[in-house]
């Protein structure tokens, strides 16, 4: 399929002026890549457009039952000015993913690389400077047939769009504190708590609003069946650095199977520090926080990055990690991921794809 470009003209384009402290996903730039699909013909119409609003029927699939997914990652302006794209391939697959249990069709996964290629390329002025900030970009496709009966839609939309941001928490690379809820769930067994969908994070403002109300970054999710091993935070994965071992919830079908958590998950056990992807129960964590077993906490995110954990409110009770400092372990990570996003260092998995 021919990608059609339809520009705006230069002097109607805009720029960015400011490339430090962005808010996260609030300025959008010029351009959108966009595509639909009809069941009997495929994808079909690519193109590449203004920025504009989206016209679709009341009786869209998707604002009635929320047939809808998505993506998360980022382009970096390199030290050596080269733009930079993390594992891009990952997401793409993730997507598909995504969309086989959502029953929506597939995309061609390189077909849709290409495009989101040309789309950062065209907005290439909109990509901030600045170390710590980068151009996300947010594919996701959704449901648009008109019909209020509850089956797949035999229609869909698809789009990416750029937001040039800064540091997902106020926090930044400071630790965050997190609430750790025993009164909601994110997800269950069987559920779609490992697709990137809408409806999972609709189902998770009421626990985040509280945990915000409370004084709070953001919530920790135990599992839906004991209430007692944990899953994942509100928008990262979650690992915790006991003293003898690196360990994050194993994928179990009810988290997300994140790329920066593979990405961790690689380096640490390169650096010789042991990895297990296991249950990980709430008590051992608390446990390990008091006794000083546990010496890190941070979550992974693409917009997160890495984001220390200094402390986890349970039932009432404050958890100090690491004294409520960021230790050396999430430093480490930091820098080595940043470095590999920004140019600064080798990339030696092969993790990067250029933007020409
Ligand atoms: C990401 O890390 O890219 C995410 O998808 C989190 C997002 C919901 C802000």
């Amino acid at each position: 399929m021919e990608i059609k470009l339809e520009l705006l003209p230069e002097e109607k384009r805009g720029r960015l002026s400011v490339h430090k402290n962005l808010p996260f996903g609030r300025i959008f730039t010029d351009h959108m890549f966009f595509m639909f699909y009809r069941e009997e013909e495929g994808w079909q119409g690519a193109c590449i457009k203004p920025y504009e609003p989206i016209c679709l029927d009341p009786a869209a699939v998707v604002f009635h039952y929320s047939q809808t997914i998505f993506e998360g990652l980022k382009a970096y302006y390199g030290v050596d000015g080269r733009i930079r794209l993390f594992r891009p391939e990952r997401n793409m697959a993730r997507m598909n993913r995504s969309a086989r249990r959502m029953c929506m069709p597939q995309i061609d996964e390189d077909f849709v690389l290409k495009a989101l290629k040309k789309l950062v390329a065209i907005e290439r002025e909109w990509i901030p400077r600045e170390k710590g900030s980068a151009l996300y970009i947010r594919p996701l496709m959704m449901g648009t047939e008109a019909f209020l009966g509850v089956k797949p839609s035999s229609e869909y939309i698809f789009f990416i769009i750029l937001s040039p941001v800064g540091a997902y928490y106020k926090e930044g690379f400071n630790p965050v504190t997190i609430y750790i809820t025993d009164k909601y769930v994110r997800a269950a067994p069987g559920g779609v708590g490992d697709v990137k969908t809408g409806g999972n994070y609709a189902a998770s403002l009421m626990a985040s609003e509280e945990a915000k109300r409370l004084g709070y970054t953001q919530v920790l999710w135990l599992d839906a069946v004991e209430r007692r091993y944990v899953e994942e935070v509100g928008t990262m994965n979650i690992f915790f650095y006991f003293e003898d071992e690196l360990a994050t919830p194993a994928l179990t079908g009810t988290i997300l199977p994140g790329i920066t958590r593979e990405s961790v998950i690689q380096m640490a056990k390169d650096w010789g520090i042991p990895v297990k992807e296991r249950r990980i129960s709430i008590e051992e964590v608390l446990e390990g926080a008091e006794s000083g077993r546990l010496k890190e906490c941070f979550g992974t995110g693409t917009a997160a990055v890495i984001s220390p954990v200094g402390c986890l409110a349970y039932k009432g009770k404050e958890y100090v990690i690491n004294k409520g400092q960021t230790g050396p372990l999430a430093r480490r990570l930091f820098e080595e991921l940043t470095g590999i996003q920004y140019g600064e260092k080798p990339d030696p998995y092969g993790w990067i794809q250029f933007v020409p």
